[in-house]
């Protein structure tokens, strides 16, 4: 099994250690480079409903959120608690949350955002079973 597929199904200590290194990868200067262009690929303007899917700890959304506050929202997304639960230990700034939900039914309508993310999401395969 691709472990990225369902954290939760690890080991709780294996999910802790999994969040661990993609919030330290993400402060490497080459994955933050690699951020800053998805970010500015999407090109968010202030005040706009953004959606990070498959946001693990919540490296890029708290950086996407960055970019449309103080009116705009990020609202990360992730299968996994043990992810989340890591994310919501950080900064966790106004109008950013986080919701436990597969990619494969968003919480949330249609035209909800007006830009949306999920870096290294579908490289791994993800299938949830559908
Ligand atoms: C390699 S991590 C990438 C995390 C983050 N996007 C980043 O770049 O740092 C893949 C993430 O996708 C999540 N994931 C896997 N399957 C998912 C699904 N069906 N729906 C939502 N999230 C999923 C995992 O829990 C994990 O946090």
């Amino acid at each position: 099994m691709n472990p990225w597929s369902n954290p939760d199904a690890l080991p709780s200590q294996d999910a802790a250690n999994l969040a661990i290194f993609i919030a330290e990868r993400g402060r490497n200067a080459d994955q933050a480079l690699a951020h800053t262009t998805l970010i500015d690929t999407l090109n968010p303007q202030s005040g706009e409903r953004l959606i990070d899917v498959g946001c693990g700890t919540g490296v890029l959304a708290r950086r996407m959120m960055q970019r449309v506050q103080p009116e705009g929202t990020v609202l990360g997304v992730d299968i996994s608690r043990a992810m989340l639960d890591f994310a919501e230990r950080q900064t966790l700034p106004t109008g950013l949350r986080y919701q436990q939900a597969s990619a494969y039914s968003l919480p949330c309508s249609d035209g909800s955002f007006e830009g949306a993310i999920a870096a290294r999401l579908l490289m791994h395969g993800v299938c949830d079973g559908q």
